[in-house]
């Protein structure tokens, strides 16, 4: 089984989650940042796994990174913004016909979410969903992770890889 767990993050929460989930998965899982992720890397994936943080109560846009760029000096903690946005990385996801799953990162409490739009474009592209979107909570504005989160996304990844394998 090829699966592929790829993030946005800017402040590393997503990346962290993303390969523990990977770990979970098992051996040949490779956790990818959007830039990482081409069309090359994810050919032929049975299995796509998609996170990214919830800014401003939604999969964060091209316009809020902008901002987020500008103001960057005064963030307390720099963030990377290297990596295309999640949003223009689903746009850009070429026809698959494999499964998928969403995550983020996120407080424990604010409405809104990110899951919602990487679903929604993972399924245009031709990956179904495969189980219910997770959500991994911070304890702040830029993490830490709460206590557990990371043990969590890993049991997470094994889960996924055998629901994969019942499957097969
Ligand atoms: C500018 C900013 C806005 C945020 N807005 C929200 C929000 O609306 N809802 C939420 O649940 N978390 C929000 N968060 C918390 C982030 O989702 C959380 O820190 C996330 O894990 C960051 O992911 P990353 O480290 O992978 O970039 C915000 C964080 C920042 C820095």
């Amino acid at each position: 089984m090829k699966a592929i767990v790829v993030y946005e993050s800017l402040w590393g929460n997503t990346a962290a989650v993303a390969r523990a989930i990977a770990e979970g998965i098992g051996p040949g899982a490779q956790a990818l940042s959007t830039a990482q992720a081409t069309g090359v890397a994810i050919a032929g994936a049975d299995l796509l796994v998609v996170g990214a943080p919830v800014l401003g109560f939604r999969l964060p846009t091209d316009k809020m990174l902008k901002t987020i760029g500008a103001s960057a000096g005064k963030e307390r903690v720099a963030p990377d913004l290297t990596q295309p946005s999640m949003r223009s990385w689903l746009d850009a996801l070429p026809k698959g016909s494999g499964r998928s799953a969403a995550f983020e990162t996120r407080f424990r409490l604010s409405p809104g979410g990110a899951t919602g739009a990487i679903a929604r474009g993972l399924e245009s592209a031709g990956f179904s969903q495969m189980a219910k979107a997770q959500r991994f909570i911070v304890k702040g504005k830029y993490g830490p992770l709460r206590d557990g989160e990371l043990v969590r996304a890993k049991a997470w990844g094994a889960e996924l890889a055998k629901a994969m394998g019942a499957r097969a």
